[in-house]
C-alpha cells in the first residue's frame, strides 16, 4: 500500500546552526518541500543580514534537496515599520519568545502590556507579516500555555488583521481558543498527538521525550488529535523538531527539545491511518498551512510506503524520536516528483 503526499510542509522547525546544521538539515530537506525555520539560535536572528546569511548556510547543508527554508525573525519590540518593510521580503514570520522561557529564549519578551508592543504588532499586521507566539507563562508547568490565553485573545482583539500562529499548542483550551477568534492559528507537533505526560515522567525518566511546552494529560491529547486527524482548516503540522547533543539530553539538567524530522511522516502516515483519517493528512501537512499563510511551495512527492522503517539509534550525536523502534510506514521521494 501507498500513499503520496504532495509538497509537505513543516510549520516550525529547528535547525540549528554550524555542526549540527549540517548533520541534521537534511532529516527535514529529504521529506519535506519546506519549512518555517525557526530563529533561536545562540545569537537570535535580529536583522536582515543575519537572515541573509542564515539561509544561506541552512541552503548550503541542504545540498540539492528540494526544499525551500521560509525564514523568521526573533521578535524584538523595537522593531519599526520601515524595517519590517524590508525586512518582509526575507521573512514569512516573526517568532516571539517570552524571555527565558525555552532554549535560546532570554533575548525574548518581559512586558507582556499591549502598549510595549503596539508599535511593533501594529507594523506587522498592516504589512501581513504573520507572528508565530511561544505561548506560555512562567507558571506552574502545565498549566503555563492555559495562563498564556488571555494575552492570545488580548492580541487577537486589539490587532484583528494580524494572524497569529498559536506554536505547538498542547493543552484542549488552546483548541478551543482556535474557533473563539478568527485570527488565532495553531501548529500541533508529531509528539503532542502521541504522547502525555506519563509518557515523559510516568514510569523511568525519558529525557528524549522531554520538550517544552510539556506534553500534557489524554484529554488534551484528545482534542487535539481531534482537530488534527479532521484536518481542521487552522492547525498546520509544525514538527518542534528540536535536535540537541546526546550529552546534553541524557545529563542533569536535560534540554528541552524532541528531535522527530527523520521520522515524523512515517509517524503521522501511521496515526492518521489507526484512526481511519488518512484522506484528512494532506490537509494538515500541507494545504492548511498554503492557505494560511499564502505560500506556493516547490512542488514535491512524498511517497509513503507500508513497509518496515528501523529507526536509527542516532543521527550524528543526535537520538531521535523512536531510536530504535520499528515504525510501520517508510517515506522517500517520489521518481516522478
Ligand atoms: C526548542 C529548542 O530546543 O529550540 N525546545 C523545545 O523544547 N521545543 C525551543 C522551543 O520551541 O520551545
Ligand atoms: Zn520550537
Amino acid at each position: 500500500m501507498k500513499i503520496v503526499l504532495k509538497s509537505p510542509l513543516d510549520m516550525h522547525l529547528h535547525l540549528r546552526d554550524g555542526d549540527m546544521l549540517e548533520s541534521i538539515a537534511r532529516c527535514s530537506s529529504r521529506y519535506f518541500a519546506g519549512a518555517i525555520v525557526m530563529p533561536n539560535l545562540v545569537m537570535p536572528v535580529t536583522s536582515i543580514d543575519e537572515v541573509i546569511s542564515y539561509k544561506k548556510r541552512v541552503l548550503k547543508a541542504i545540498g540539492d534537496d528540494k526544499f525551500e527554508p521560509y525564514m523568521t525573525l526573533f521578535f524584538k519590540s523595537d522593531y519599526r515599520y520601515n524595517f519590517l518593510k524590508e525586512a518582509k521580503e526575507y521573512i514569512k514570520a516573526i517568532k516571539l519568545y517570552p524571555s527565558g522561557i525555552t532554549t535560546n529564549s532570554e533575548g525574548g519578551v518581559s512586558s507582556f502590556e499591549i502598549d510595549d508592543l503596539r508599535e511593533t504588532l501594529e507594523a506587522m499586521s498592516e504589512l501581513n507579516i504573520p507572528l508565530l507566539v511561544h505561548g506560555e507563562t512562567n507558571g506552574f508547568v502545565m498549566d503555563r500555555e492555559k495562563e498564556f490565553s488571555s494575552f492570545y485573545e488580548k492580541i487577537a482583539l486589539t490587532f484583528p488583521k494580524l494572524k497569529i500562529v498559536m506554536e505547538h499548542i498542547t493543552d484542549k483550551n488552546s483548541v478551543e481558543l482556535l474557533n473563539r477568534h478568527d485570527n488565532l492559528y495553531a501548529t500541533i507537533t508529531l509528539h503532542h498527538l502521541l504522547i502525555t505526560l506519563d509518557d515523559v515522567a510516568g514510569g523511568l525518566l525519558r529525557p528524549h521525550l522531554f520538550c517544552k511546552p510539556i506534553a500534557k494529560r489524554y484529554e488534551d491529547r484528545e482534542a487535539l488529535q481531534k482537530v488534527a486527524l479532521n484536518g481542521h482548516p487552522k492547525v498546520m503540522f509544525g514538527s518542534d523538531s528540536a535536535p540537541h547533543p546526546r550529552d546534553k539530553k541524557e545529563s542533569c539538567g536535560c534540554a528541552a527539545g524532541i528531535f522527530s524530522a527523520p521520522v515524523a511522516l512515517s509517524a503521522l502516515c501511521e496515526l492518521f491511518e489507526k484512526n481511519d483519517k488518512l484522506e484528512n493528512l494532506q490537509k494538515f501537512i500541507s494545504d492548511n498551512a498554503i492557505k494560511i499563510y499564502g505560500i506556493k511551495p516547490i512542488k514535491k512527492e512524498i511517497v509513503l510506503e507500508k513497509k518496515e522503517f528501523l529507526v536509527p539509534q542516532k543521527y550524528g550525536n543526535v537520538v531521535p524520536m523512536f531510536a530504535g523502534e520499528k515504525l510501520s510506514w517508510s517515506s522517500y521521494e517520489s521518481t516522478s516528483s
